[in-house]
């Protein structure tokens, strides 16, 4: 019985994970808000400005990361920080991000 719960848990888990993983993105954007999470949105060294992720659609935030990755949208920054993405880490990242919208 007890296994069968279990079970059950886990492919409600993969089944939630495989839409983007919110808890899972978190973890791995945590890099990200070294320049995404700052106050002001202005990286420190050099001085630009930085877009603001939090509460960003997260369609709109998956695209422009598999943009950033198949080097569509030029920036060697974010080409760098997308580059090693996977589809799945891109979906977890955006759900992350939109979290702050509710
Ligand atoms: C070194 C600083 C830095 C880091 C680290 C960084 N970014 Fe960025 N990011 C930027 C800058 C600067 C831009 C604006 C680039 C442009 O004009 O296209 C940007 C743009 C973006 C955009 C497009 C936003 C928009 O409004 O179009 C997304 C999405 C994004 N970053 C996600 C991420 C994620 C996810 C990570 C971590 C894996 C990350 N960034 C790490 C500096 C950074």
């Amino acid at each position: 019985m007890k296994t069968s719960i279990i079970l059950a848990l886990m492919v409600l888990s993969f089944q939630v994970s495989a839409e983007g993983n919110a808890e899972h993105g978190k973890k791995i954007a945590y890099t990200c808000t070294g320049c995404h999470g700052i106050p002001f949105y202005q990286n420190v060294n050099p001085q630009y400005h930085v877009p603001r992720l939090g509460g960003q659609n997260e369609a709109y935030i998956a695209s422009a990361l598999k943009a950033y990755r198949s080097g569509e949208r030029s920036h060697s920054t974010m080409q760098a920080q997308a580059g090693n993405l996977s589809d799945q880490d891109i979906a977890d990242i955006a759900a992350y991000f939109a979290t702050f919208n509710q």
